[in-house]
């Protein structure tokens, strides 16, 4: 049907596609609940040796919430976005603490534990427990709007995408609409003719012109500013100094951001240290030293 994608097309292409991947060997609540997290906003070649090193380290979440901050800080090192290391230690507290150190199969429950929001949570019921509901992450939002050929919010996106779950096939069903929207239905220049499914898409059928639908859709991210020289990258070399283990002091801080020769060198590196003590990254000594929590 013209507009929502074509269950058996889709399950048909993406049979045994990626089936290798080491998260889709896995049901553990745990491992899937790592693994989402990761792939948020790394490459999934460079998540994969990543998440067994993680896993081999915090088996469960029990493991990783008697731990400190710090050491679970240490370990994502590299994975960009280090407050996702913040929250699925403070989840898998929450996990210890509310659910006897089971992850819970429940959506509401899922959505109260804190740095788990509606995509994470919806991946660990469809991929560890085989519940029939839709992921929805900026790849698959794409494909829905797309599809559509309009713009979608996030609750119109969710709910489209709720309502063409095969019954039964939630697992394969997501996985595949993961891998459409990350090898197929690309941001730029999408693989049209390799894509299980163009023959239902609106937007493929009108001529891919202009405006793409995805574009402005609210479940499609605009991707994340320039890292490089950033704000983010001096802050991410200062924790990294942290990393090792020392503490910095304030007059270290702006050596540490890499910052010598940066105007207002000395006032962002103030800023970037606050903020990685506001997001929990590092705690502040009695002398104004930081050190990982
Ligand atoms: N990106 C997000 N979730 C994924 C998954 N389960 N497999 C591959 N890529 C993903």
């Amino acid at each position: 049907m013209l507009g929502s994608p074509d269950v058996e097309a889709v399950l048909a292409w993406s049979a045994g596609r990626r089936d290798d991947l080491p998260w889709r060997q896995t049901r553990d609540p745990w491992g899937v609940l790592v693994s989402e997290l990761m792939l948020q906003q790394t490459q999934v070649s460079r998540v994969i040796p990543r998440w067994h090193q993680f896993l081999a380290r915090f088996p469960s979440a029990a493991a990783c919430a008697k731990a400190p901050l710090g050491d679970v800080v240490t370990e994502w090192a590299g994975l960009g976005y280090n407050r996702r290391a913040v929250n699925l230690h403070r989840a898998a507290v929450a996990v210890v603490e509310h659910h006897g150190g089971v992850v819970p199969n429940e959506l509401t429950e899922l959505l109260a534990l804190p740095g788990i929001g509606p995509y994470t949570a919806r991946a660990v019921l469809a991929f560890a427990f085989e519940h029939d509901v839709a992921v929805v992450d900026t790849n698959v939002g794409r494909i829905l709007a797309r599809q559509r050929g309009e713009r979608l919010s996030v609750k119109d996106a969710q709910k489209f995408a709720d309502d063409i779950v095969p019954i039964g096939m939630g697992w394969s069903w997501n996985q595949g609409l993961l891998d459409v929207g990350a090898l197929i239905c690309t941001k730029r220049s999408p693989r049209c003719g390799e894509c299980p499914t163009s023959s239902s898409c609106r937007w493929f059928q009108a001529g891919t012109v202009a405006p793409d639908p995805a574009i402005g859709s609210a479940a499609v991210s605009k991707g994340q500013s320039k890292f490089e020289g950033s704000f983010r990258e001096g802050r991410a070399r200062l924790l990294d100094v942290l990393r090792t283990g020392v503490e910095v002091s304030p007059e270290h801080f702006r050596a540490a951001c890499g910052w010598m020769n940066r105007d207002e060198g000395e006032a962002d590196a103030k800023r970037a240290a606050e903020s990685l003590v506001r997001d929990g990254l590092a705690i502040k000594r009695r002398d104004g030293a930081l050190s990982l929590p």
